[in-house]
């Protein structure tokens, strides 16, 4: 690849793409940079690449002159090479936001070239004669595109082959395929008081690569929901088989409904915790869910628990004169083995006088969503709003999602149907 940067500071993009890993990489080869100097294509006695924006305000705007025969210039080189016109992207606080995704497209190019605006900005006229795209690596100023620049020409060039040591090295990283990178940890075991999470000294391979992933998908969770969302409607999910020790029976003994309300009050609970006041959630014990749930079969829900070996994990309602699914809760200590998954898609084909099922999920909790979204249910609109000032029984505002059984065709597939 051949990267070239059009800059008014050309030696501060040298000296960055000549040090460290990209530096020994353009040594062996593996990509050319090379840093051109506006002022140089000036046609005027002193050099000036600037001038006043017409129309008044302040600051002052570059030439397009200049630029765009510097552009001709890095064109011209290419030809030279035998390779294809380079694509031109202009460094701009106004551009696309700048993500892995555009990384990884412009990785593919043969050349590329990268235009730093200084100032106020850049003649529009030669952004539209030469732009194939402008690009801004954030919503902040910078007081030119030379930072900028060296953000794309760094996240662009560690992509090609041969420069970074590991190949796996960026395909595990944050960003890539849309989900935040695990936690990393090195010597020593135990830092200030603070130790490395033990699994990670099992030696097992793949307790580690699970551990990984939970940490991945939760902090993506937490820190970029809206990243975390996108992951899922990409990654539809199939559910796992039936284990012979597992059953999912409709509820009728006592044993049952007992067993099935205390699962829903500890899931309940554990989710509300801290949406609503202690009181209200301490009110929402087993023989209060009892109650709810028998109300809710006098109005025509059905309710079923899963068990495995024999010992209730699970519940999950059907509602057969809405077509709604609702009480969907794993127990605690028997999430993370895809019962929800299991029970889910369960659930939906109780129903199947109706070909897309809803159901209702708040929207801070982002487990629940993730499993909705990766099943095929897609977010309808807002149900219900919890908001404390008119809700004392809530402390923070929160919204009920309704979500509708729409899958893609391709997730259809995926969900073996
Ligand atoms: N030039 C000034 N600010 C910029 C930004 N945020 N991204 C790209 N180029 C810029």
């Amino acid at each position: 690849m051949r990267i070239d940067i059009v800059t008014l500071f050309p030696e501060l993009c040298q000296s960055f793409l000549g040090a460290s890993i990209l530096g020994r990489a353009a040594d062996k080869g593996l990509f050319e940079a090379h840093c051109h100097q506006i002022r140089d294509y000036t046609l005027n006695k002193q050099k000036q690449t600037d001038d006043y924006p017409y129309g008044g305000g302040c600051g002052m705007v570059l030439y397009a002159q200049p630029i765009a025969d510097c552009l001709r210039e890095v064109i011209r080189q290419c030809e030279e090479q035998g390779r294809p016109r380079p694509r031109i992207v202009f460094m701009t606080a106004g551009g696309q936001p700048y993500n892995q995704q555009i990384a990884k497209r412009l990785a593919k190019c043969d050349s590329l070239a990268l235009v730093c605006g200084h100032y106020e900005g850049i003649d529009e006229r030669v952004i539209e004669a030469f732009a194939d795209e402008e690009i801004s690596i954030g919503d902040y100023v910078l007081t030119g595109g030379e930072l900028a620049s060296l953000v794309v020409a760094d996240s662009v060039l560690r992509l090609q082959p041969g420069v970074l040591a590991e190949e796996q090295g960026y395909q595990e990283e944050s960003h890539w395929d849309g989900l935040l990178e695990y936690p990393q940890y090195t010597r020593p075991e135990v830092w200030e008081g603070r130790a490395v999470p033990p699994v990670l000294l099992t030696g097992d391979h793949g307790k580690i690569t699970d551990w990984r992933a939970r940490q991945a998908h939760a902090r993506t969770a937490a820190r970029r929901p809206e990243l975390y969302k996108d992951w899922c409607l990409r990654h539809p999910l199939r559910p796992r088989r039936w284990k012979r020790s597992e059953r999912a029976e409709l509820i009728r003994t006592d044993a049952a409904w007992e067993a099935a309300a205390a699962i829903y009050a500890e899931a309940w609970q554990g989710m509300c915790a801290s949406l609503c006041t202690p009181a209200y959630v301490a009110e929402h014990t087993p023989d209060h869910m009892l109650a709810e749930m028998k109300a809710d079969r006098a109005a025509g829900w059905a309710f079923y628990l899963h068990s495995t070996a024999g010992v209730p994990d699970a519940l999950v309602g059907v509602c057969h004169k809405t077509g709604e699914i609702g009480r969907l809760y794993v127990r605690q200590d028997a999430r993370g083995r895809g019962i929800g998954a299991l029970m889910l898609e369960f659930a939906r084909k109780k129903l199947p006088e109706h070909p897309a099922p809803h159901l209702f999920v708040l929207d801070c909790n982002l487990p629940a969503q993730a499993l909705y979204l990766r099943m095929g249910y897609r977010w309808e609109g807002v149900h219900k709003v919890y908001d404390p000032a008119e809700n004392p029984d809530t402390v923070q505002f929160c919204r009920e999602l309704k979500m509708v059984y729409a899958p893609t065709k391709n997730e259809d597939k995926t969900s073996g149907n």
